[in-house]
């Protein structure tokens, strides 16, 4: 049995990946990623669910699901990220650990991607690395949880 289960969830446009601006998110498919992220998720012992969707009821929706469900959450909440008092609300209110994730770098672009409602309610921000901001944060994740199980302090390194 998986030691813990991550909710991965994916806001609008996302479903676009591999033909939506690739000079800036790269050329994979959400496919691809689910696919990488499920293998590393083996690998860590660790089950991940995928969800994207474009309306932000639904994303909503699929956090106040989550608690009893899943341990923590991967949230790519996409051009909500920069908008959305709902989500943030929603993070709050469940208070399940969670780690935000951006192919690009937001604070490297358009001013009004510099700000992150949601990254108010996260334990962790990765961004700019691509598909592999998922990985990275689905490690830290991980990692997040192992420590807190344990009760250990940050710099254990084990
Ligand atoms: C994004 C960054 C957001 O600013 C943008 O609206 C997206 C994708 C990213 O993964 O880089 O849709 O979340």
């Amino acid at each position: 049995m998986a030691r813990f289960r991550i909710l991965v969830l994916n806001g609008p446009n996302l479903q676009l990946l591999g033909r939506r601006e690739p000079e800036i998110y790269g050329r994979c498919t959400l496919d691809d990623i689910r696919r990488q992220l499920e293998g590393r998720a083996a690998e860590l012992g660790v089950e991940v669910e995928f969800v994207q969707s474009n309306c932000e009821g639904e994303l909503v929706d699929a956090i106040g699901a989550a608690p009893g469900r899943f341990d923590g959450l991967v949230l790519n909440a996409a051009a909500y990220t920069h908008t959305s008092v709902a989500l943030l609300d929603a993070l709050r209110a469940v208070q399940l650990p969670t780690v935000e994730v951006h192919l690009s770098n937001p604070a490297a672009r358009e001013p009004f991607r510099a700000h992150s409602y949601t990254a108010m309610a996260c334990v962790g921000i990765v961004a700019g690395f691509g598909a592999d901001s998922y990985r990275l944060g689905l490690e830290g994740l991980v990692r997040y949880l192992e420590r807190r199980e344990r009760s250990e302090c940050d710099e254990s390194g084990s």
